[in-house]
């Protein structure tokens, strides 16, 4: 049987009060939207071996694939960082009406490791008319599946 909210404890059942959090020095922000997705790393690696496609570089920029390419098993880099595009596109609810590009969504990372999402162009217009003012994004990976979580915050 579910219990109630735990004093002291922090759940999706038992959020902060919002004078609570501003006593813990915290900012209310509101969350706009979140997208996942999961995909076979073996589709990336089919794409990825269609000769003369374009896939790669009409999908990732000249940075990610420099990235990924350094890596032992660089098609699940490029899976995790396709399904991130795919993520972001579901927390936005879809593409920009036209000059959509995969290449206007770029995964970066930091000093620790940890990947960030940049949008430009379209995809960049279509965050500021929602009123995006940051994006979380989380990467993972195997031999076999790689997924993506993104999380808009206003
Ligand atoms: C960062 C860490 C959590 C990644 O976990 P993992 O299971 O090895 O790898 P996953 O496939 O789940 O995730 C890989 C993605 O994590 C992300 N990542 C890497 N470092 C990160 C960090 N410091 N913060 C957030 N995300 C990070 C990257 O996006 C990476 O994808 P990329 O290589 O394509 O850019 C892990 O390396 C780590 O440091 N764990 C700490 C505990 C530990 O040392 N465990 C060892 C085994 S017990």
């Amino acid at each position: 049987m579910l219990s109630g909210p735990v004093p002291g404890q922090i759940s999706s059942r038992n959020l902060r009060t919002e004078a609570e959090s501003q006593k813990a020095g915290l900012t209310i922000s509101q969350i706009l939207g979140i997208g996942c997705d999961i995909l076979d790393v073996d589709r990336m690696v089919r794409e990825l071996a269609k000769e003369d496609s374009g896939f790669r570089d009409a999908v990732f920029t000249r940075p990610e694939i420099e990235y990924c390419e350094r890596k032992r098993s660089p098609v699940e880099h490029y899976a995790s960082r396709f399904a991130a595009r795919e993520a972001v596109i579901k927390a936005l609810g879809g593409v920009p009406d036209k000059d959509f590009s995969w290449l206007d969504i770029e995964i970066g990372v930091d000093e620790d490791g940890a990947p960030f999402m940049e949008l430009r162009g379209s995809m960049k217009d279509l965050a500021d008319e929602r009123g995006v003012a940051t994006i979380h994004c989380s990467l993972s990976h195997t031999a076999t599946m790689a997924m993506a979580y993104v999380i808009l915050e206003a």
